[in-house]
This record gives C-alpha cells, sequence and structure tokens, in this order.
C-alpha cells in the first residue's frame, strides 16, 4: 500500500460507474444500494421502470448518480440498448453485476418442459454470458473491470425440486472460471457471489412455508435466513481494488450452511 493510504480506501469506489441487473428490488437493490454507499454511479436495470426510478431516488439521496433503464436482459437487443445508454450516459462501465435471475418451477426433472428450461437458461445463463460479452468489450477498451455473478449455493449443491434452476446456477459459477480465464489479460475480474436464503420476493416460496424455514434456519451455523442487505458487503468487496488479487472465485454467503452434518448433530443434541 502507498504511504498515508489506509485498507478502508481500497474498499471506496468514488469516480466507479456499476451497472446492477434486477436492481429493482431484493439482493440486486441491496447491492446497488452498497455500491453507491461505497461511492459508485449505478446504473439500474429491469424490466419495470417505476420500481426503478424508485430505487434510483434511494441513490440519489446518498448523493450519487443514478440511471434507470428498462431492459428485459434475456433478449439481445435490449441488452444492447441497456449497454448503449450505460455508456452514454456515463462513458464507462467499471462493474458489472448480473443479478437478474429466475425459477419459474418447482418440479422434477421429467415434468421440466422446453419453455420451462428456456425461461430459466435464458435469464440464468444466456442473459448472464450476453450481457458479460457485451460489457466485457465496453470494459476491455477503458482498461478493465469487475464483474460480479450473482449465482447461488443451489449451482453447488443440487437443490431437488429445482434441478433446472441448480444447473443454470451451476453455468454461472464456470462462466465465472471462463470469463475470468479469458479476461484476465485485459484486466477483467471475474467472481461470484452464491447467497443462500435470502428473504426476497424471489425465495418467498421457501421462507414463507414454516417447515422449509425451519429447516433451513436449523441447517445453517448461524440460524436464520439471510437478508438482502447482507449480501452487499461482498459485492463492494469484488467491486473493489479490496479484491484485486481475486478473480475466477465464487464467495459463499449462505450463514454456514452444512444441511446433512447439522441435521444430524441435531438428533442427537437437540437444540434447548
Ligand atoms: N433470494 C434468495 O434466496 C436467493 C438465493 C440464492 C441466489 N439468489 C439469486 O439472486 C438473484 C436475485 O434474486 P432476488 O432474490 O433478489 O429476486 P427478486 O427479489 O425477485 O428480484 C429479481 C430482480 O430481477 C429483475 N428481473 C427479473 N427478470 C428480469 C429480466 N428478464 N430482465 C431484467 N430484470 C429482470 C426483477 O425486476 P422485474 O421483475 O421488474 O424485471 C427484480 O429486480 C437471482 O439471480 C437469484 O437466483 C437468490
Amino acid at each position: 500500500m502507498a504511504p498515508g493510504e489506509s485498507i478502508v480506501d481500497k474498499f471506496r469506489l468514488h469516480g466507479r460507474v456499476a451497472l446492477v441487473t434486477g436492481g429493482s428490488r431484493g439482493i440486486g437493490r441491496a447491492i446497488a444500494l452498497s455500491l453507491a454507499e461505497a461511492g459508485a454511479d449505478v446504473v439500474l436495470a429491469s424490466r419495470n421502470l417505476p420500481d426503478l426510478e424508485a430505487v434510483a431516488h434511494e441513490i440519489s439521496q446518498k448523493g450519487r448518480k443514478a440511471l434507470p433503464v428498462s431492459a428485459n436482459v434475456r433478449h439481445l437487443a435490449e441488452i444492447g440498448n441497456l449497454v448503449k445508454k450505460a455508456v452514454d450516459e456515463f462513458g464507462r462501465i467499471d462493474v458489472l453485476v448480473n443479478n437478474a435471475g429466475t425459477n419459474v418451477v418447482f418440479a422434477s426433472i421429467f415434468s421440466i418442459d422446453e419453455a420451462a428450461w428456456d425461461a430459466i437458461l435464458g435469464l440464468n445463463l444466456r442473459g448472464y454470458f450476453f450481457l458479460s460479452q457485451a460489457v466485457g468489450k465496453v470494459m476491455r477498451e477503458s482498461g478493465g473491470g469487475s464483474i460480479i455473478n450473482v449465482t447461488s449455493v443451489d449451482g453447488i449443491r443440487p437443490r431437488i425440486g429445482a434441478g433446472c434452476y441448480s444447473i443454470s446456477k451451476a453455468g454461472i459459477i464456470m462462466l465465472t472460471q471462463v470469463l475470468a480465464q479469458e479476461w484476465g489479460q485485459y484486466n477483467i475480474r471475474v467472481n461470484g457471489i452464491a447467497p443462500g436464503v435470502v428473504r426476497t420476493r424471489f425465495s418467498e416460496a421457501l421462507w414463507g412455508n414454516r417447515v422449509i424455514r425451519e429447516r433451513t434456519e436449523d441447517s445453517a451455523a448461524l440460524g436464520r435466513i439471510g437478508e438482502p442487505e447482507e449480501i452487499g458487503g461482498a459485492a463492494v468487496f469484488l467491486a473493489s481494488e479490496a479484491s484485486s488479487y481475486m478473480t475466477g472465485h465464487t464467495i459463499i454467503v449462505d450463514g454456514g450452511h452444512f444441511s446433512s452434518v447439522r441435521t444430524l448433530l441435531s438428533t442427537i443434541a437437540p437444540k434447548k
């Protein structure tokens, strides 16, 4: 570190521009607000513009600029338009957070039809791939950047009943490794965040079900599910110089979820 420079300075994002997909609510909104608090201006993308405008207002109250852009990141034309608007407004993109994701069905593999496969993989994997490709070109021109792919613990350990989603999230972990290897030469770092169950609209089928929630809480070392704000710290770390020697890896943020070990232990040492 240079004399007079503090480790805290390495987490600062002043003068940086971040693009966050799914920035209107849940984990994406929390990440966007965290990046803005660390100093970044933020381009927010999702399909519903009024929701984005509300988050943009929160960011402007923190003294940062925000550009809300309505974009369905399944579609290449909308990806192109999104990146063009970001560059027209700010001239650069330093941080990309691929976050908008979906799971349209809880079903066994035999029940997954082509439409469900296309809906899940089309957003979770194809969308991440082509937005990374478009933003990667901008970053290569400007000398580098940081890409953060929000995956899931379900991409590491399969979630039965959400097999297609698990496959898509495992694909994101490999996408992260491939991009990191290809783009290290351009000073573009690519890392992932794998959350466990976090309280958002997306995961309400899990935490809104008492039995599933209690099983999830019991199998986490911290004994609870996560809040969206608890993902923001990992995002600021990966976006910033604090992680300057890290690429190709995925940080797990799941409250210490080791289901088989804890479930076994709870049978012989029940909670008081
Ligand atoms: N919550 C969890 O427990 C959990 C755990 C592990 C991983 N994750 C991952 O975290 C990410 C965010 O999930 P979340 O829980 O925050 O979900 P959420 O609260 O439902 O938010 C999803 C966001 O994505 C946007 N979006 C959905 N489809 C889109 C599309 N086609 N194009 C552009 N934007 C789109 C939504 O806005 P619009 O609907 O207006 O477009 C919204 O802003 C996902 O990748 C998810 O797989 C979540």
